[in-house]
């Protein structure tokens, strides 16, 4: 069902107990938005477990039809499998909002991140989060391409266990205190691991070519040449990606600092002398995407590279989703 202008919007959220469930809580308790009724969904192990959030204690209760009767918006993000079971029939009653990659590539659903595609937002229907590395690093490439039209790109991520959910951050915690891996491939906190998702025919990662496809939907660029290697690393949160970027036009290193300092979501650490650069300190619990090692790429005419850094759970995650409900109800209806 469209959303229409109130006062105050109902809001359901599927996977609540989960970590990026209990940050979409926390950033629509931050951003004050305008919350009327919530209800809390997950699965049946969580049926009955009280969530005190929004001044007052709610319920958790098992994901059914009922609960998006009266809704006007659904924040999920409890995986794949429940997104394509469940956002169908949410979508009959609100506005959803999906975490998961069940719709991304879906030509019906639009794939949002409000600085870089707001106009894609729609009023009804399932609107597709993309994946976290691809929202902090689109970000950074719009900068760029709205000045010096991007040809190519090459991303190289650095992923933070929390990615993974709680089993991912589990597994760091446990396996630091020498018990075996439960849930990577190999023991995380002694090694990096260059696998996320599984592997596919043509060599890459779901992850990556996650990265490639989001990049191309995004930027309505669907020939684009991305490619992209995605790596877990032993932290607990906030991704950091490497993007080598050929443009097509020449660039000086003032200029790139210049338009990416000016762009909205992005703050430029950039002074290595000084060691500052982006870390994980500057993003952990924050929206913004950190950029830095500004240099040319020695290998190709106009060739840039930039590192990012940004919080997984909350720019990656949940703080874009409730960001695009927020550039609906403020600039759109
Ligand atoms: P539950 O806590 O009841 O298992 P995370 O990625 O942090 O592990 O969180 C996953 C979220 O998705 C949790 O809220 C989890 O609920 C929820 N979830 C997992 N499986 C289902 C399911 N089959 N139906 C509804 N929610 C689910």
């Amino acid at each position: 069902m469209a959303l229409v202008k109130k006062d105050k919007y109902n809001v359901a959220i599927v996977g609540a107990t989960g970590v990026v469930g209990q940050t979409f809580i926390k950033v629509l308790e931050e951003y004050k938005f305008p919350v009327g009724e919530v209800r809390l969904l997950a699965s049946a192990r969580s049926k009955g477990k009280v969530i005190h959030c929004f001044n007052r204690d709610i319920v958790v209760d098992e994901v059914n039809e009922d609960a998006f009767k009266g809704m006007d918006i659904s924040l999920f993000s409890a995986g794949g499998e429940v997104s394509l079971k469940w956002a169908p029939i949410a979508s009959k009653y609100t506005l959803v909002i999906d975490n998961s990659s069940a719709f991304r590539m879906d030509p019906k659903c639009p794939l949002v991140v409000p600085e870089v595609n707001p106009k894609d937002i729609t009023k009804e229907g399932i609107i597709a989060n993309p994946n976290c590395t691809t929202i902090q690093s689109i970000i950074p490439v719009k900068a760029l391409d709205d000045k010096f039209k991007v040809v190519r790109i090459n991303y190289t991520s650095y992923q933070a266990v929390s990615g993974a959910g709680m089993k991912g951050i589990n597994d760091l915690k446990n396996t630091r205190i020498g018990e075996a891996p439960q849930f990577f491939p190999y023991n995380i906190s002694k090694t990096v691991i260059p696998h996320i998702d599984t592997f596919l025919d043509n060599g890459y990662t779901k992850e990556e070519m996650k990265m490639v496809n989001e990049t191309r939907k995004i930027l309505h660029k669907p020939s684009l040449a991305v490619s992209a290697t995605c790596v877990r690393v032993p932290i607990e949160n906030s991704h950091a990606v490497s993007i080598a970027i050929e443009l097509e036009k020449e660039f000086t290193i003032d200029e790139v600092r210049d338009v990416l300092s000016n762009y909205p979501g992005i703050v430029v650490k950039d002074d290595p002398k000084n060691n500052i650069y982006p870390v994980t300190d500057y993003s952990n619990g924050n929206d913004l995407v950190y950029v830095g090692r500004i240099r040319k790429d020695l290998s190709v005419k106009n060739g840039l590279l930039i590192y990012c850094v940004a919080d997984n759970i909350r720019k990656g995650a949940a703080a874009n989703a409730v960001q695009i409900a927020k550039y609906l109800i403020e600039e759109i209806l």
